[in-house]
């Protein structure tokens, strides 16, 4: 296809604003799937996407438009994860294209979560399109919301594309702003092949099937091709297009977004952001701003029950089959067996693995209290990294340990400001910067990466009613002062709720987690002391009263079947609990713990 009649784009929204039902109308609306293939949403295809409403991989489709100038252009929409755990992706599918359709809800306006990804794209250098969505809803206020896009984001606004792509209401708008607003790709059909790799994934049928943007020169069937980065080289099986479906083409030229197979074993041997050429002829130089992803946080997750290890650890498998940020190994703990170590990419990539597991797997899980990556620097010179803080050396062997701090943004309108700070200050957070955009602060702040993984993210959220956006990146590791803290449940130390803390708020945090954990233990035939300890010291103390616990005591009358049922509705109860010496532990509780009020 001739550069001048491509036109590449994503589309930025707030959740629930509409992005998937606009993306469902586009493709309705150029005929690229006939309507008994039209499921809803086809571009969230996984299950957990659906119903959290998140954009986990990018996926692309093709579609053919013929303008009202009597053009037919090829537009490539590339769909892009909205969660500040894949700002990676969002970043690389963002250079993937030109511009972008910024989808807002008249009814609403603008939310604090749209503006880290119009910042991607901005970044990125788009040319941006306002769509205002939802103008058949009764509350839509389209002057309002043209206003606020104006002061909050900067950008042009007057010609915004008012649409409902609920019922269908100017499609066709849409369409043509991309065609005539969007700039069109450039690159040099001539020059060595340069590609960026934008995404790859495991497909049943066709294996590691790999998303690429052509930037200069052609990729065809029967190439060879080499991986910048990795240095691997592979010969093209098939080339092709998504219309969403496949279609195998002869080549895929500048400015074209494609996919191709080429016997790739596993989605890890492709590294999203790598610069993919010709091997016989290579491009001279790779496209900047390559880095691999990087496991920040990493828990631990055992079978409920032992016998499903095989079974958890063939679900894994299969699930690092399509997702390379995920990684894992056998681990054994004291407490809970067999099991293994899983690094992600932050909390929400280890909720959604966790959720998978026990979803698409039917795995009855418990996960050890998220970490980060330690570097424990000891007395005989060596530095070790630790993903489990229950691998702590002796202290008298430790001569320092370094933490990872990040830089974190965060856009906030003005009111929540107070609460965020002190948020960000019991965070042990150094402030960095306070400015404002339109009428929103910004503040920068660095963060020890500990204080984020738990909850920071729902606490932001909550006190900031959800309007507050976050993003960040990982910086150094700096030396912290970190002690180890071990909670005891009825004297045995509970080797999955061990923690590296700052010192300084060692004393409250185990004060919190025996407090939680007295609310979390149902009370047992027996007294149940929950203590939190640093090194032999015990802080803190909470008691679980022992209580008789007899379920069919209000069954009166000799009623047998209604008796067995309470008695086999408790045994149910029971497999979700974990043994612990001779306490049962529900399995809600490890995670709850470790949630800080
Ligand atoms: P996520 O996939 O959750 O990120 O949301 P999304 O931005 O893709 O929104 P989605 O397309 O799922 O739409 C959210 C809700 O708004 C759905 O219930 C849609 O039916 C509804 N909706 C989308 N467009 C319109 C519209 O033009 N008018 C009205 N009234 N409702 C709409």
């Amino acid at each position: 296809t001739p550069l001048d009649h491509i036109r590449n784009f994503s589309i930025v929204a707030h959740i629930d604003h509409g992005k998937s039902t606009l993306a469902d109308r586009l493709i309705q609306t150029t005929g690229g799937l006939e309507a008994r293939e039209m499921k809803e949403q086809v571009l969230d295809s996984m299950d957990i996407e659906r119903e959290r409403g998140i954009t986990i991989k990018a996926q692309t489709v093709r579609l053919n438009y013929k303008a009202q100038d009597g053009e037919t252009y090829v537009l490539n929409l590339i769909d892009t994860p909205g969660h500040v755990d894949f700002a990676y992706e969002v970043s690389r599918s963002m250079a993937a294209v030109e511009g972008s359709l910024l989808v807002v809800d008249a009814s609403q306006g603008v939310e604090a979560q749209t503006l880290a990804n119009v910042y991607h794209a901005l970044d990125a250098n788009h040319e941006i399109v306002p769509v205002l969505n939802k103008v058949d809803l009764p509350a839509a206020d389209i002057p309002r919301v043209k206003a606020q896009i104006e002061d909050v984001i900067g950008i042009d606004a007057s010609d915004a594309v008012e649409i409902s792509a609920k019922t269908g209401l100017n499609i066709e708008g849409v369409l043509e702003a991309i065609v005539t607003r969007l700039p069109a790709p450039k690159g040099n059909p001539d020059a060595p092949l340069k590609a960026l790799l934008v995404d790859s994934w495991y497909d049943t049928y066709l294996g590691v099937v790999v998303l690429v943007r052509i930037i200069d020169g052609t990729m065809r069937k029967g190439q060879r091709i080499r991986m910048m980065a990795s240095g691997a080289v592979y010969e093209l099986d098939r080339v092709a297009v998504q219309t969403p479906k496949l279609i195998e083409v002869q080549a895929l030229t500048p400015g074209e977004l494609g996919v191709f197979t080429a016997s790739i074993k596993e989605v890890a041997d492709t590294n999203v952001g790598d610069t993919i050429t010709d091997d016989r002829k290579p491009t001279a130089e790779a496209l900047p701003g390559f880095r691999p992803a990087q496991p920040v946080v990493f828990c631990g997750l055992f079978p409920v029950d032992a016998s499903d290890f095989d079974e958890l650890r063939a679900a894994m498998g299969k699930l690092r089959l399509n997702d390379a940020s995920f990684s894992f190994e056998m681990e054994t703990s004291a407490a809970l067996g067999f099991g293994f170590r899983c690094g992600f990419l932050g909390l929400l990539h280890l909720e959604i693995i966790q959720e998978r597991l026990s979803r698409e797997f039917d795995l009855d899980l418990i996960a050890t209290a998220p970490s980060v990556v330690y570097e424990v620097a000891l007395t005989d010179g060596e530095t070790i990294a630790l993903h489990n803080p229950a691998d702590l050396p002796d202290v008298m062997k430790i001569e320092e340990i370094r933490e990872p701090w990040i830089k974190a943004t965060i856009l906030t309108p003005d009111e929540y400001l107070g609460a965020i700070l002190k948020l960000c200050q019991d965070r042990r957070g150094i402030q960095n910067n306070l400015s404002y955009v339109g009428s929103r602060a910004m503040v920068e702040y660095d963060l020890p990466l500990n204080e984020v993984v738990f909850d920071f993210y729902d606490r932001l959220k909550s006190i900031s009613k959800g309007y507050a956006s976050f993003d960040y990146k990982l910086d150094t590791h700096r030396v912290g002062d970190l002690v180890k803290l071990t909670v005891l449940v009825n004297a045995e130390p509970v080797d999955a709720l061990a923690m590296l803390v700052h010192r300084t708020v060692a004393e409250s945090r185990g004060r919190q987690m025996c407090e939680k954990l007295k609310e979390l233990i149902p009370p047992h035939l027996f007294v149940i002391p929950i203590q939190a300890a640093i090194g032999g010291k015990i802080i803190a103390r909470e008691t679980v009263r022992a209580m008789r616990k007899d379920v069919t005591a209000k069954c009166y009358g000799g009623d047998a079947t209604r008796k067995r049922k309470l008695l086999d509705k408790q045994k149910k109860g029971k497999a979700k609990m974990r043994q612990y010496g001779n306490v049962n532990i529900p399995q809600e509780a490890f995670i709850k713990a470790l949630k800080m009020g």
